[in-house]
């Protein structure tokens, strides 16, 4: 299937948190993000070149605000502007004031209808003069956005054809691994069956296994509770540690990530529904792993 539109790469998440401050002073100090832009109802943290990689709202409930994708060109956005309104998805371009103060050129939102998800698309982003200088870890990037849903069914079905994700690796009826094409990565967003729309957790890829050892230290002294981990993912291979935000949202530093080319990828795989699929070491997963965090409406 020829994909509708062509990605450039994960951008942003967006989370709404309850106390912006305190928010903020934990992604900035604890997981290493810098900090750009910061008024009463909103921050701006990244972690590379783009102006934000984390949008943070405050507001009464927590949760996954939206995912910001950005897209190969201008032309794509436009591409897949009227992709989607052809489909009666109802696209809702961003105003133009709003766009400017994300730093993205004309941007649109469209909401996936199974999961509830806002998926915002851009095709330019303001480059940062300053490069992105890591503190207490260095984050390569924000890696991907894993969510749970309850029409695990749609929601693929729809991320697949519509969206233009690629399957990675799969677990049949349960849970699907998805790149966003030609996008190399493994996954940049992952989905779950579950018994509601949820956030599962937003990750950060580092550049050192280091990185990962020494954040389980680091977060510990800091009374951080860990979700789940350290522990090391099959079939990737990825080492990974999760922990929770202020607001009890799972977050994850791992290490490592198959690479696809956009010509001539493998086949996905289908894995076996274990819990040793998850993890190789024996980690446990705490009780609230992955399950804090609503999908909010706009
Ligand atoms: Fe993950």
């Amino acid at each position: 299937m020829t994909p509708p539109f062509r990605y450039r790469k994960l951008g942003y998440a967006a989370l709404t948190v309850t106390d912006l401050a305190r928010s903020v002073a934990f992604y900035r100090d604890l997981i290493g993000l810098d900090l750009v832009e910061q008024n009463a109802q909103a921050a701006f943290l990244r972690c590379s070149r783009d102006h934000h990689n984390l949008a943070l709202y405050s507001g009464q409930q927590s949760g996954l605000k939206r995912v910001g994708f950005e897209l190969e060109s201008q032309a794509e956005a436009d591409k897949a502007f009227a992709h989607f309104e052809a489909l009666g998805l109802k696209p809702q371009r961003v105003p133009k004031d709003e766009a400017q103060a994300l730093r993205q050129g004309p941007s649109f939102r469209v909401r996936e209808p199974h999961c509830a998800l806002e998926f915002e698309y851009y095709g330019s982003t303001t480059v940062m003069a300053r490069p992105y200088v890591p503190t207490v870890t260095k984050i390569a990037r924000l890696g991907h956005v894993v969510i749970g849903s309850s029409d695990f069914a749609g929601a693929y079905r729809s991320l697949t054809q519509d969206f233009g994700f690629a399957v990675s690796d799969f677990v049949e009826d349960r849970f699907s691994f998805l790149r966003c094409f030609p996008n190399p990565f493994h996954h940049s967003l992952a989905i779950g069956a579950s018994s509601s729309n949820h956030l599962h957790h937003i990750n950060f890829m580092v550049t050192d296994i280091d990185d990962v050892g020494r954040a389980w230290h680091r977060l510990n002294k800091a009374g951080v509770k860990i979700a789940f981990g350290i522990g090391r993912h099959p079939p990737s291979g990825s080492v990974f540690l999760y922990f929770y935000d202020p607001d009890g949202m799972t977050v994850e530093y791992s290490f490592g990530m198959e690479e696809f080319p956009e010509v001539g990828a493998r086949e996905p795989r289908m894995l076996e529904p274990v819990p040793e699929s998850l993890d190789t070491w024996g980690a446990v997963p705490h009780a609230d792993f992955g399950r804090r965090g609503a999908i909010l409406p706009a």
